[in-house]
């Protein structure tokens, strides 16, 4: 009998992350010989977290991803309303049909309810993404994949660091146990964005049209984006950001390519100057763009000279396409690439952005294997069935 997996998706990363697995499941071959169609069914549940076509819906075509079988259309809201919201229709979901596992991707509100309705439930959960850590306590993001990855069963974790923060929690080797009677499973899989970036790659190199369209050339332009709610909604930090970009703009006479988030587009409106709002919007050299694709996005990773960006999946993204990054956060999850010196840690700070900017720029950088072999869905797929 073939195993049923109910995949909760929401954001416009899990969609990304998602297209991996549900390719594997439709065109890859399991180890036991047998198409993995054959031995898994998958349905896809969209919690409706995302909703604008260029922040969900394009990225399924795109994407190849099949169109979600249930779709709560959630929405926007207040974080315990959203995810109150969610809580509610996946625990539907789950009680109208049988499945075998729950499937959640990263750390959002949408990943959240799903770890807690299908734990309720006694479903098993597998986690991929699991075990990163900000150790910032003051993020939503941290406070979901902490609680999520302690309700899951197998927790797929793309990295060494990872693992070895799931260890530190006591998630390697716990006594707890799950209804079936089994204890948890930590698994060092690889990273699905590192399967999804190279599939895409040479297919997004044919399609997308955002270097000719913008008149860009090879490492000749810079790539921002910034979308963290502590970036945006604070006024002293979304001028320090906005206010470096102008000035790396200016000197340099570089493009910068900037691919607006709607919470960045209404923030620009209450936390900049009128001034500093109107230099940005006037400035010939700074090209704001909506959400852009993924064929896009890609693109514009590979080509750019250096990413600024407050995003964990930009940021690994950029670090596939040997891009090198200023992350504009105080820490961030993916250390390996701050170790490898790929990533310089500037946080919101003007003179700290400007100085990475310029240690990063034209310089000779490493980028170390650090993501798996672009095969980690076969491998989550694998596990699961085990
Ligand atoms: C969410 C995730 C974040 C992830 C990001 C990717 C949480 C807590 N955060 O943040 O981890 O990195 O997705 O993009 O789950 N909005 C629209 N149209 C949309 C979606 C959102 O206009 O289709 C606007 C709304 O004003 C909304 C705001 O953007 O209130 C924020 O959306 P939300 O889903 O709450 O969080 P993100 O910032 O996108």
């Amino acid at each position: 009998m073939k195993k049923r997996i109910l995949t909760v998706i929401g954001a416009r990363p899990q969609i990304i992350k998602a297209a991996a697995l549900s390719r594997a499941v439709r065109t890859a071959r399991s180890a036991r010989g047998v198409p993995f169609s054959e031995l898994v069914e998958e349905k896809i549940l969209h919690t409706g977290q995302h909703y604008d076509d260029n922040m969900s819906g394009s990225f399924f075509a795109e994407l190849g991803v099949p169109e979600p079988d249930y779709n709560l259309h959630v929405g926007s809201g207040p974080h315990g309303l959203q995810t109150a919201k969610m809580i509610e229709g996946i625990e539907q979901v789950l009680q109208a049909e049988h499945f075998d596992g729950l499937l959640l991707y990263g750390d959002t509100n949408s990943t959240l309810a799903g770890a807690v309705a299908a734990a309720k439930l006694r479903i098993p959960v597998f986690h991929v993404e699991a075990g990163l850590r900000s150790y910032n306590m003051s993020m939503p993001e941290e406070q979901n994949r902490i609680v999520c990855d302690h309700l899951s069963t197998v927790l797929f974790a793309p990295t060494r660091t990872a693992v070895e923060n799931l260890r530190r929690e006591g998630l390697t080797d716990s006594p707890a146990r799950f209804a079936d009677g089994q204890g948890r499973r930590v698994v060092l899989s690889g990273d699905v964005m590192y399967d999804n970036s190279m599939y895409f790659s040479s297919l997004a190199q044919q399609r997308s049209t955002i270097m000719r369209d913008l008149q860009l050339q090879d490492r000749g332009f810079v790539l921002a984006t910034i979308h963290r709610d502590n970036n945006t909604d604070s006024a002293p930090r979304l001028t320090a950001i906005i206010s470096a970009m102008l000035t790396i703009a200016n000197e340099h006479q570089m493009p910068i390519v900037f691919p607006m988030h709607p919470r960045t587009r209404k923030m620009l409106e209450v936390n900049l100057s009128t001034e500093l709002r109107e230099q940005l919007l006037q400035s010939p050299l700074i090209h704001i763009i909506p959400p852009a694709s993924f064929f896009d996005i890609i693109e514009l990773e590979r080509h750019a000279a250096v990413v600024l960006t407050d995003s964990g999946g930009v940021q690994k993204e950029a670090f596939f396409f040997v891009t090198p990054t200023v992350i504009l956060r105080p820490e961030t999850e993916w250390v390996e690439i701050v170790e490898a010196g790929a990533g310089l840690l500037a946080d919101a700070d003007m003179a700290r952005i400007l100085s990475a900017f310029e240690k990063l720029n034209g310089q000779n950088v490493v980028f170390p294997h650090l993501f798996g072999d672009a095969h980690a869905s076969e491998l989550i797929l694998e596990q699961i069935l085990s």
